[in-house]
C-alpha cells in the first residue's frame, strides 16, 4: 500500500474559494484505494461550517518550535467517502471568516500550516506518509521543510514531493527578514537557486526547487509556463525543471454534475433526449432570473471568479456588442469591483436579457450550466479549468480563448469536417472574441441541426475523474520508484547490444 498525503489550503465539501478545493475533495476520492492510501489534510479555518466541523474528532495535539516561539498544532480527524480528512488546528491562525484575506497575514497563516503539517507527520499513528503531494503557493514550503528536517532526523528520510500548480500567478511573496522569522529556516536557504526570487523570498518558489517532481493542470499550461508571458517571473525554473514537470488536466464529479439526475434542475436530459427537453431548463431559469421568457433566445452563461485571469477586460470592451435583442447573458460570480459593477450596470441597462448575480450559489451555477446555449470563458490564462467541463457536460457549448486547458479540452468546430465541441479563438483580442461570439450565435439560429451536433459531440466526451486519477497514480509510482515500462526498454536494449556485442 502506497501512502500518499494530499496537503491543500482548501478542499470540497468543508471549505472552497476555487477550483483548488474541487480537486483537492475530488482527486482523492477516485484513486485506486487498492493500492493507495491517500489522506487529506487542510486547515481547520473557522470558516469551516458547523455541519462538517461536528464530524471532526481531536486526535492529538503537541507544541512546535517556531523560530524563537512554540506553536500549538492540534490535529482532528474524520472519514467521508472512503477518504481520511485531517485538519490542522490553530485558532489564532485560522481565525477569519474566509480562507485568505491580507497577504501579510496569509503569509505567516501558511508558513506556520506547512510547517505543522510536516511536524505533525510523527504523530499519524499507522500513516507515515511516502509522498506528500503539494498544491499551490500556501503548501509551497513543504518540501523545503521535509528536506530541513531530513538532515536531523532518520524520520523524514526518503519521504518524496509532488508540487501541484494549480496557478502560478500566485507565489507568496513577502519580505526576506519577515520569512526567515516565521519559517525559522537558515540564511541558506534565501539565495537565489533556492528560496529567494527577485529580491523577496517566494514559497512556491520553494516547492518548485525542492519537489521531485512538478505537475500542473493541464498538458498546454505546463508547456506555457516555461515561457515568459505566462511564466510569472518562473519561466526560466520551469525550463530548468522540464525534465521533471508535466501535465495533468483535472477532471469533473460525475457524479455531482449529471444533467439526468441534478437535484437542482427541473428537467433531466441526456444525450439522447436534449433537443426536447434541454430548453424547458432554460425557460424555468429565464422565470427564476426575471428575464424575457423565450426558449428560443440564444442564451449565453459565464460563471467564473471575476478576476483579470479570466478574460473579462475583453467582455467589457464588447459588453455593448454582446448584448444585442438575440442574445441573453447570465453571470454568476463575484471578485474584482470593477466587474462586478460592470454587470450589474449591464443588467439594469437591458433587463429583459442581462442577468448578474453577484454572490456565488452552487444550485444556481447548475442550472446555468444546465441552462444555457453557450458558456464564455475568454480566460487570458488557464491552468485547467472546470467550467468548461461542466458546460460541455450538460451540452452548454463552450466558447473560449486558446489557452491552458481551454485548449486542451475544447476542440474548435470545424463544419467541414463535422467534428468540435466548442469554439475557440486565438488572440487576447476582444473583437476576435466577439466575432466568435457571433459565428457561434448563427451557427445556433441559422444551422440548428449543426449546432445540435456540436451539442451531442460535446456531451459524448468523457472528462471524469477516471481518466486523471489514473495519470496521477502513474505519476506516483514514477515518484516513488515503482516505474517499470521505461526501466525495460533499456534493459531489452541493453540484452540486445549484449548479443550483438557476441
Ligand atoms: C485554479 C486555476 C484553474 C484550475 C483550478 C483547479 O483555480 O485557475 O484553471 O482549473 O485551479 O486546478
Amino acid at each position: 500500500m502506497k501512502k500518499v498525503l494530499f496537503v491543500s489550503s482548501e478542499c470540497v465539501p468543508f471549505i472552497k474559494t476555487g477550483g483548488l478545493a474541487d480537486v483537492a475533495g475530488e482527486l482523492p476520492k477516485y484513486i485506486n484505494k487498492e493500492n493507495y492510501d491517500v489522506r487529506v489534510i487542510i486547515p481547520n479555518y473557522k470558516a469551516i461550517p458547523e455541519k462538517f466541523k461536528k464530524n471532526f474528532e481531536y486526535k492529538t495535539h503537541f507544541y512546535m518550535d517556531l523560530g524563537w516561539r512554540k506553536q500549538y498544532v492540534g490535529i482532528l480527524e474524520t472519514e467521508l467517502n472512503g477518504v481520511k480528512f485531517y485538519l490542522v488546528d490553530n485558532e489564532y491562525y485560522f481565525n477569519g471568516d474566509r480562507p485568505y484575506g491580507n497577504m501579510h497575514e496569509d503569509i505567516e497563516k501558511f508558513a506556520y500550516f506547512s510547517r505543522a503539517v510536516v511536524s505533525l507527520l510523527p504523530y499519524l499513528e499507522d500513516f507515515r506518509p511516502d509522498l506528500v503531494h503539494c498544491n499551490d503557493w500556501q503548501t509551497g514550503l513543504i518540501p523545503v521543510f521535509i528536506k530541513d528536517f531530513a538532515r536531523g532526523c532518520d524520520y523524514y528520510e526518503g519521504i518524496k514531493t509532488i508540487m501541484t500548480i494549480h496557478n502560478l500567478k500566485f507565489q507568496g511573496i513577502w519580505d526576506i527578514k519577515v520569512i526567515q522569522d516565521v519559517t525559522g529556516l537558515g540564511d541558506e536557504y534565501f539565495t537565489s537557486d533556492k528560496l529567494e526570487a527577485y529580491g523577496s523570498s517566494n514559497f512556491l518558489k520553494g516547492g518548485l526547487v525542492y519537489a521531485d517532481y512538478i505537475n500542473t493542470v493541464s498538458e498546454t499550461y505546463a508547456e506555457e509556463i516555461k515561457m515568459p508571458f505566462y511564466g510569472e517571473g518562473l519561466d526560466g525554473l520551469m525550463r530548468h525543471r522540464a525534465d521533471t514537470l508535466c501535465g495533468i488536466v483535472n477532471g469533473i464529479d460525475y457524479s455531482e454534475y449529471n444533467p439526468a439526475t441534478d437535484k437542482y434542475i427541473l428537467h433531466h436530459f441526456t444525450a439522447e433526449d436534449f433537443r426536447k427537453v434541454k430548453a424547458k431548463n432554460k425557460k424555468e431559469l429565464q422565470k427564476e432570473l426575471g428575464l424575457e421568457v423565450d426558449e428560443k433566445k440564444f442564451m449565453i452563461g459565464l460563471v467564473s471568479r471575476l478576476t483579470d485571469q479570466k478574460g473579462l477586460d475583453l467582455v467589457e470592451c464588447v459588453m455593448e456588442e454582446i448584448c444585442d435583442e438575440d442574445v441573453q447573458f447570465v453571470i454568476l460570480g463575484t471578485g474584482d469591483p470593477k466587474y462586478e459593477n460592470l454587470f450589474r450596470h449591464y443588467e439594469h441597462k437591458y433587463p429583459e436579457n442581462v442577468s448578474a448575480s453577484i454572490y456565488y450559489n452552487n444550485e444556481r451555477a447548475h442550472r446555468i450550466y444546465a441552462s444555457c446555449d453557450a458558456f464564455l470563458m475568454p480566460s487570458l490564462f488557464e491552468p485547467c479549468g472546470l467550467s468548461q467541463l461542466m458546460s460541455m457536460r450538460y451540452g452548454t457549448v463552450p466558447i473560449v480563448r486558446e489557452t491552458g486547458g481551454l485548449k486542451d479540452t475544447v476542440e474548435h468546430y470545424m463544419p467541414e469536417e463535422g467534428t468540435g465541441t466548442g469554439f475557440r479563438f486565438m488572440n487576447y483580442n476582444a473583437h476576435e472574441m466577439l466575432d466568435m461570439i457571433r459565428y457561434a450565435k448563427h451557427t445556433y439560429y441559422g444551422r440548428k441541426r449543426e449546432w445540435n451536433k456540436i451539442v451531442e459531440r460535446a456531451m459524448a466526451k468523457d472528462f471524469s475523474w477516471e481518466c486523471s486519477v489514473k495519470k496521477y497514480e502513474e505519476l506516483y509510482d514514477k515518484v516513488l520508484g515503482i516505474a517499470v515500462p521505461v526501466v525495460e526498454e533499456v534493459v531489452e536494449e541493453t540484452v540486445a547490444e549484449e548479443e550483438a556485442a557476441e
